[in-house]
């Protein structure tokens, strides 16, 4: 069975007003009527594929991911008592599955449009993570987006490739040449290893990091069915993203290329696109062309302008463009002020 681990992390403040730190980005229904988390989990049901999930998220959102889960078999939960970002949590899921576990990582906040490409390129990912590779599924590139890792395809291996090169969130000349060059594909953010496999590449590529979350692993204890690892010794890590911690340093990267008509939906301008450009809520448009509405209640009417993205949540309206919409996060009210 393939171990899913997923990860609820982010803030998602470039989707605000809608994602606030209470109700973030994951546990929003953004596209159809359950939450991204949801999907996730949905994702991953089918029991002759799939053991139960591993959730990694803050302790804040425990309560939250119980209710969002009620179906859901076998759910093992796991808080941080602070974020230290990607690799700290997935090593925390490494320690609590069995050695030979194939994990597969799965971001929370993602959205996926065919299921079943997902499962086969999972499966793929899952017999290459058992040959001892550290497994990303590849995203066909674009654009030049600098927001991505991108990883460059080399020899095939099993269903993949081994990758060549691994580079997180290159700038925009460098993403350019990538996009022209062919042979790179975007990194999706789902990874398959097993358990043992990456706890041995995170000690030999950050070995204070792997140490200290030993220790913060150790000393934690489960309570109300909830693993939490202790508060001091997890504070204490130097936190760090498992791409550029165990990604780009690893000599056993491997990648399953997939199309699953995938969408980060890291902005609005994304959610829009991955909508089809339909609004919600209600709304009158006169001689008004690439607008796209989501409001909670109010009537929103545009009259004589082009491409805008409108928001209304509660008392929070928000207003940008195709283009702005990347920057929404530096917003006070995104940054919680
Ligand atoms: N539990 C937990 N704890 N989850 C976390 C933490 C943390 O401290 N930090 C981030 N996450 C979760 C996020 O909620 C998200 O689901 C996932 O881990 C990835 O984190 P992001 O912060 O969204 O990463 P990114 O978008 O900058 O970059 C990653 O994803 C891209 C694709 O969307 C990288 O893997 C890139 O290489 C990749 O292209
Ligand atoms: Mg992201």
């Amino acid at each position: 069975l393939i171990h899913p681990v997923i990860l609820c992390g982010g803030g998602g403040t470039r989707l605000w007003p809608r994602s606030r730190p209470d109700l973030p980005k994951p546990f929003l229904p953004l596209l159809g009527e359950r939450s991204l988390f949801q999907q996730t989990l949905d994702r991953v049901q089918d029991t002759t594929i799939f053991a139960g999930a591993t959730v990694v998220a803050g302790t804040g959102h425990m309560a939250l991911i119980r209710a969002q889960a009620d179906a859901a078999l076998g759910l093992g939960l796991i808080a941080e008592p602070m974020g230290r970002n990607t690799a700290p949590a997935i090593a925390l899921a490494a320690h609590l599955l069995p050695a030979d576990a194939v994990m597969l990582v799965c971001p929370s906040d993602h959205y996926i449009a065919d299921t079943d490409a997902f499962v086969a390129a999972a499966q793929s990912g899952a017999t290459l993570a058992r040959d001892g590779f550290l497994v990303s599924l590849g995203i066909t590139a674009d654009r030049p987006e600098t927001g991505y890792g991108y990883i460059k395809r080399g020899e095939p291996a099993g269903a993949g490739y081994r990758v060549d090169r691994f580079v997180e969130k290159p700038d925009s000349d460098t993403a350019r040449k990538f996009l022209a060059d062919g042979s790179y594909s975007w990194n999706g953010g789902i990874f398959l290893f097993t358990a043992s496999r990456f706890l041995e590449e995170l000690t030999q590529h950050r070995p204070a990091m792997a140490r200290q979350i030993e220790i913060a692993v150790q000393q934690g204890e489960t309570t109300d069915g909830i693993f939490r690892p202790d508060e001091k010794a997890f504070a204490a890590i130097e936190g760090d993203s498992i791409d550029y911690a165990v990604m780009e340093p690893t000599g056993r990267a491997a990648m399953v290329p997939v199309s699953m008509g995938w969408s980060d939906i890291g902005n609005w301008q994304a959610l829009a696109e991955a909508r089809g450009g339909a609004s919600r809520g209600p709304h009158d448009l006169i001689d008004a062309g690439n607008i796209v509405v989501d409001s909670d209640g109010p009537r929103v009417s545009v009259v004589g302008l082009d491409n805008l993205i409108v928001v209304v949540d509660g008392n929070e309206v928000l207003v940008t463009t195709p283009e702005g919409a990347q920057k929404v996060g530096k917003l006070p009210g995104a940054q919680g002020t």
